[in-house]
């Protein structure tokens, strides 16, 4: 039930709620879930029975049932007494059936967090009476509503061990509905309860006689999490094209929203495309309606030309489709955010290349102030402005959670490194129009008589990368050779002369650099590169930005000890000494090319010979 990943949550219904619990550790999440399981009758004997005993072997509660021990099903988490992952539990009683999403509280797992929340209708946020809200109390609130969960519950738990005190509870709940007031339209019940000894989880007790509101669990069976009867829009992510033989074409996937039927007219979103549904194929066989939550296979009367990772729609009804777009971002990976960075991003079952263009401001998840920053940090939370690579259909995460949530993931270690809900569309792109040119990179190069191609030498700072490639244009010029040289500090004075040595200002440097390198291709040109471009996301960047020229990356491998006793521009011993930062090398990281074409190892050679190295291999791949 990953809903970041594109699949669906099962069909809601009046009779079905979707929670979620959170809490710091130790609030008594597992406890609490575990009662309300026992106390529903959703315990088989021998679960029972494995209970009392390891209530007795590792127990905290000496001779009652520990139910803190069902719950927790890794061993390891046992001895721990921590849970570590988004476990789902099912539990029914006559009037509602539940699903629970129990997450971890400890705060470098808000990626279960916000897995949990992403399907939840419901949040049991917990606080330990005895500690009052913590700053997760307001973090797990704030990710909650912002995930679409509109009803929040401040269960107040250990009640027992502040001697059942009323203006205790009233302060907390106090406190939280001050907090929540700022979150928007949601709603808050606070009950004070002891999950170990149940008072107010499902019978009121005798010992708050204060308290006049419903148990944990009349309040479950009350809230009211219907959609009103709204129809909400046809939304079918398409997940895989079935073929298996040359008769039969349907579209696999699972409606996310609303409902369609056999005859009915289909449009594939971001096109004008549309065709009449033929058959719905069920598991079961032939139906007439698929609704929201169905696993489907779609058959069209006519041909349309439909691929994995297409969103279908009912026409009048089409998803808003660009390629730029305003997000929210909680960020996952211990690396943090780069904006300008190449991630790959998901989106229903379409995935893209796409960057954060801007951060447009840091939420603090205490406060709720807007921060100015420049990047994202684990478990951060920001609104962005993002670009993919291709556009993609959506719908606001408001609209809808399954056409709405994306994620971003890591291009090298294929990490989730975000989690996103989409707030709009951004129009600008679509009002600009690619204009068709009569005279391409073709017509430039052959006027030449050349091949064009990007060659990009990357190295540490003082390992001979501007020497050699001045070397390597001279020769080149020699040779009637049409070129451009581009060099880290000759950019750095005019048009990346507001950058710096951050590794955002890396980036973006890289970037434009990459952007100015394919220009000059299209010119015709042979454009030699020469910048430390310390990041291997950035030049796979560039390579993908310099195609259908040639691209070749050089690496002067020339190691650190060697570049710092040459220490050309004092540079090294500035840094030594402390007067400058982000230096590559010392405080600032270089990842080796894993892949380079070329690699010149410089100890033992003269830059001349390097540079001779570098030609041989132009003439090699007959790019000269
Ligand atoms: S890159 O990392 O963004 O690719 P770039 O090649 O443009 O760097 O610029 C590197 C040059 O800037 C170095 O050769 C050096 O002369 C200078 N420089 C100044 N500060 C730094 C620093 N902190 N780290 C690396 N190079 C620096």
């Amino acid at each position: 039930m990953l809903r970041f990943c594109g699949q669906a949550s099962p069909r809601p219904g009046r009779d079905l709620l979707r929670l979620l619990t959170c809490g710091s550790v130790d609030d008594g999440k597992s406890t609490l879930i575990g009662r309300l399981l026992y106390e529903c009758g959703s315990i088989f004997d021998d679960q029972l029975g494995t209970l009392q005993r390891e209530s007795r072997r590792f127990g905290t509660t000496g001779d009652d049932l520990d139910f803190s021990l069902l719950l927790d099903g890794l061993e390891d988490e046992r001895q721990q007494r921590i849970t570590i992952d988004v476990a789902y539990r099912f539990f029914a009683t006559p009037q509602r059936a539940f699903i629970i999403a129990d997450t971890p509280g400890h705060e470098q797992y808000t990626r279960n967090m916000a897995t949990g929340a992403s399907t939840a209708e419901l949040a049991v946020i917990l606080v330990d009476a005895r500690k009052g809200l913590l700053p997760q109390t307001k973090r797990h609130a704030y990710i909650c509503c912002l995930l679409g969960i509109r009803h929040i519950v401040l269960a107040v738990n250990k009640m027992d061990l502040v001697d059942f005190e009323q203006s205790r509870f009233q302060n907390i709940a106090e406190h939280f509905s001050k907090f929540a007031a700022k979150l928007g339209e949601i709603s808050v019940a606070a009950i004070p309860l002891s999950a170990r000894l149940g008072d107010n989880v499902t019978e009121i007790s005798a010992r708050t006689p204060w308290y006049r509101g419903p148990t944990l669990l009349e309040h479950l069976h009350s809230v009211d999490v219907s959609n009103s009867g709204v129809d909400r829009p046809f939304r079918f992510p398409v997940q895989w094209v079935n073929r298996p033989n040359g008769d039969f074409r349907g579209f696999s996937g699972t409606v996310v929203s609303g409902s369609i039927a056999a005859g009915q007219e289909v449009l594939l979103a971001g096109s004008d495309r549309s065709a009449r549904i033929k058959e719905i194929v069920t598991f079961d066989g032939a139906a007439d309606r698929a609704r929201e939550g169905d696993a489907v296979t779609l058959t069209f009367e006519t041909d349309i030309d439909i691929a994995r990772g297409d969103l279908l729609a009912k026409p009048g009804e089409a998803p808003e489709h660009v390629d730029q777009f305003a997000a929210y971002v909680i960020w996952m990976s211990e690396q943090p955010l780069v904006p300008g960075r190449s991630y790959l991003l998901r989106v229903g079952t379409r995935t893209v290349p796409g960057t954060v263009t801007a951060l447009k401001h840091r939420v603090d998840v205490e406060t709720l102030a807007h921060l100015a920053d420049r990047t994202l940090r684990l478990n951060e939370i920001g609104f962005c402005n993002l670009s993919t690579a291709a556009p993609v259909a959506f719908d606001p995460y408001d609209a809808c959670r399954d056409t709405g949530a994306f994620i971003l993931i890591d291009r090298f270690s294929n990490e989730t490194a975000g989690a996103g809900m989409i707030a709009f569309g951004l129009r600008r792109a679509s009002n600009i129009h690619w204009q068709a040119l009569t005279v391409g990179r073709e017509e430039r190069a052959a006027l030449k008589d050349q091949r064009p191609a990007v060659l990009w030498l990357t190295g540490l700072s003082g390992a001979g990368k501007s020497t050699i490639a001045d070397i390597v244009e001279k020769k080149l010029l020699a040779l009637g050779r049409h070129t451009m040289l581009l060099d880290g500090d000759n950019v750095r004075h005019g048009l990346n002369r507001d950058l710096g040595f951050t590794e955002a200002d890396r980036v973006e440097n890289i970037r434009r650099v990459g952007e100015v390198a394919k220009l000059m291709a299209e010119a015709g040109l042979i454009v030699i590169c020469s910048f430390i471009s310390p990041f291997r996301a950035e030049r796979r960047l560039v390579r993908e930005l310099a195609a259908p020229s040639a691209f070749l990356e050089i690496f002067v491998d020339t190691p650190l000890e060697e570049c710092m006793r040459r220490d050309p521009k004092g540079l090294y011993a500035k840094a030594k000494a402390g007067r400058l930062e982000h230096f590559t090398g010392l405080d600032s990281p270089y990842e080796v090319p894993e892949a380079a074409e070329i690699r010149v190892a410089t100890i033992g050679i003269s830059p001349e010979a390097a540079a001779e190295q570098i030609l041989a291999e132009l003439r090699g791949r007959r790019i000269i």
